[in-house]
């Protein structure tokens, strides 16, 4: 309660401090943006979950390769068995979706031993959470990549092919609204012009 009281005063202070018009809806988004993981029951219809995948593909890749590739999973078979070899997470099964972000290698910028593909397919990480978040959804990054002991089960489970390796996954429900966003701006890690 204390918390989110600090994080209303926060957000009021930097409307103010702002001009109050620049905190915007995308604004607003960004910083409201939290990790969910306490979701409540609910059926995701599959176009929301591929709107959400859509807006993924919309984030920016090293010479516009768009190396990723999008595993939407809503059976929850499939999710126990992520969650049993994910040991974070847990909450994909009550979240009852989830999306793997993985990148391909042979599309990366730089070829197969390039590591494009790990900074586009964050990009496109982040903009499925901004998304989720602006939906009223729920969804938090768990990390697969660069974990062998992860990303080899992940593969497997999934019968993803040789040049295609997880990165993301992103279990995505209706939150329970147990989760909140925390405040993270610090003044001491900004730097003008030089260290
Ligand atoms: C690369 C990466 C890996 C992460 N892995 C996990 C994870 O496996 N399980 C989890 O619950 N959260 C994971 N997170 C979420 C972070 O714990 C979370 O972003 C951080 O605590 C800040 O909280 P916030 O997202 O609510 O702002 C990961 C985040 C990133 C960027």
């Amino acid at each position: 309660m204390k918390r989110t009281l600090l994080f209303a005063m926060a957000v009021i202070m930097m409307s103010t401090l702002s001009g109050g018009e620049q905190m915007n809806d995308t604004m607003k988004t960004i910083f409201s943006r939290k990790s969910v993981r306490n979701y409540k029951e609910s059926v995701i219809p599959k176009e929301t979950l591929e709107l959400l995948v859509k807006a993924g593909m919309a984030a920016p890749s090293a010479m516009d390769k768009r190396p990723w590739e999008f595993i939407i999973i809503d059976d929850k078979d499939v999710l126990k068995k992520l969650s049993d070899v994910l040991p974070y997470a847990k909450m994909a099964v009550p979240a009852g979706h989830g999306i793997i972000v993985a990148g391909d290698m042979e599309k990366q910028n730089g070829g197969y031993d390039s590591v494009y593909w790990i900074m586009d397919c964050s990009a496109a990480v982040q903009n499925i959470l901004l998304a989720a978040e602006s939906m009223g959804l729920g969804a938090v990054w768990t990390a697969v990549y660069p974990n062998k002991d992860r990303f080899e089960p992940v593969a497997k489970v999934l019968g993803l092919p040789k040049n295609i390796v997880p990165l993301a996954f992103i279990p995505v429900g209706t939150p329970s609204g147990k989760d909140k966003p925390k405040d993270k701006y610090n003044k001491s890690q900004i730097h003008w012009n030089k260290w």
